[in-house]
């Protein structure tokens, strides 16, 4: 089933193939979020979102898998296997297995989400998600009380994934958060954009989405799910840790080494479009800032 809940269109108003209509002023996908986390629908940023375009979404990607280019993936990832598809989920849970993708998913509902999608590279998107709260399907595998964190792997398919066989990075993609980030309702994994299936360059069958973290922390194509104790290692913390932290907040005062992340180039805008301001936890503030309440942002980040 799919339910709708970021704005009042319904999915016959969603043109499925790239053909976005850009009259369209569609609420944040935080707009219901908030109402979910109790926030007035007031208070929780009902910014207009006007999403990008499948081609947009689909053809310019990070999956180093498929090697270093933006269009890389879409060139390259059409020949990775992802039926069948079992997550192996262990550690710290009541129910550990592997699990196919239709067992993970059974009795939760798919729901769109209109999300902005920030990249630690300061550019941007905004994308329709389709998927499930990660922590509806964290209570279904049962938290153990010791967990503390939530740790994600990428399946490893070297066969067909050029990227892989270059060994530049260490392969699996790995990814973590913390366990409160991981049961937050804006959190989800993905299966589809645009109520189709998720396309391969962008992490099918399922990935991660945390709206509010650079999309680095969105991992793909995910084929284990690990409750644990400890922080748990991610890819690009592992090769460059003074660049890129464990935390990865979108926060517009906290730069890049090499670059400003106070502003970003919308991806769509066109050339000459001007880059807009970079918000506070990607626009979510409101919705996570007490996640880091105490922390030093500048240290943690
Ligand atoms: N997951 C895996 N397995 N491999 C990757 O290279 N790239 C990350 C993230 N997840 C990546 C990944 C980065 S850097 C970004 S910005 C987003 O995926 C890009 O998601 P998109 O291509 O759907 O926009």
């Amino acid at each position: 089933m799919t339910r709708r809940w970021t704005n009042d269109l319904t999915r016959d108003d969603v043109t499925p193939k790239g053909v976005w209509l850009n009259r369209r002023a569609v609420l944040a996908g935080l707009g219901a979020a908030g109402l979910a986390t109790g926030l007035p629908a007031s208070q929780a940023q009902a910014q207009a979102l006007e999403p990008n375009t499948l081609e947009q979404i689909t053809s310019y990607n990070n999956f180093y898998e498929f090697g270093w280019n933006k269009d890389d993936p879409a060139a390259h990832a059409g020949d990775m296997v992802i039926s069948p598809w079992s997550i192996t989920v262990d550690g710290l849970v009541d129910r550990p297995g592997s699990y196919s993708l239709a067992e993970l998913l059974e009795g939760l509902s798919v729901e769109e989400r209109i999300y902005r999608f920030r990249c630690v590279e300061a550019w941007s998107m905004v994308v329709p998600w389709n998927g499930v709260g990660l922590g509806d399907v964290l209570a279904k595998v049962g938290v153990q009380s010791g967990a503390r964190f939530v740790a994600f792997e990428t399946t490893v398919q070297p066969d067909v994934m050029p990227g892989v066989r270059n060994r530049i990075i260490p392969f699996p993609y790995v990814e973590g958060l913390r366990l409160d980030e991981a049961q937050h309702p804006l959190t989800m994994l993905a299966t589809g954009i645009y109520g189709e299936p998720m396309p391969k360059q962008n992490g099918a069958p399922i990935r991660l989405v945390v709206p509010w973290k650079y999309g680095f922390k969105s991992i793909k194509s995910i084929v284990r799910i690990t409750l644990t104790d400890s922080e748990p290692p991610t890819t690009w913390k592992r090769l460059n840790g003074r660049e890129y932290g464990f935390y990865a907040n979108v926060n517009p005062e906290v730069d890049h080494p090499r670059w400003s992340q106070g502003s970003e180039r919308q991806i769509g805008g066109g050339l000459f479009a001007r880059r807009q301001p970079t918000l506070m936890f990607n626009g979510y503030e409101e919705q996570v800032a007490s996640l880091y309440e105490g922390m030093d942002l500048s240290v943690n980040y």
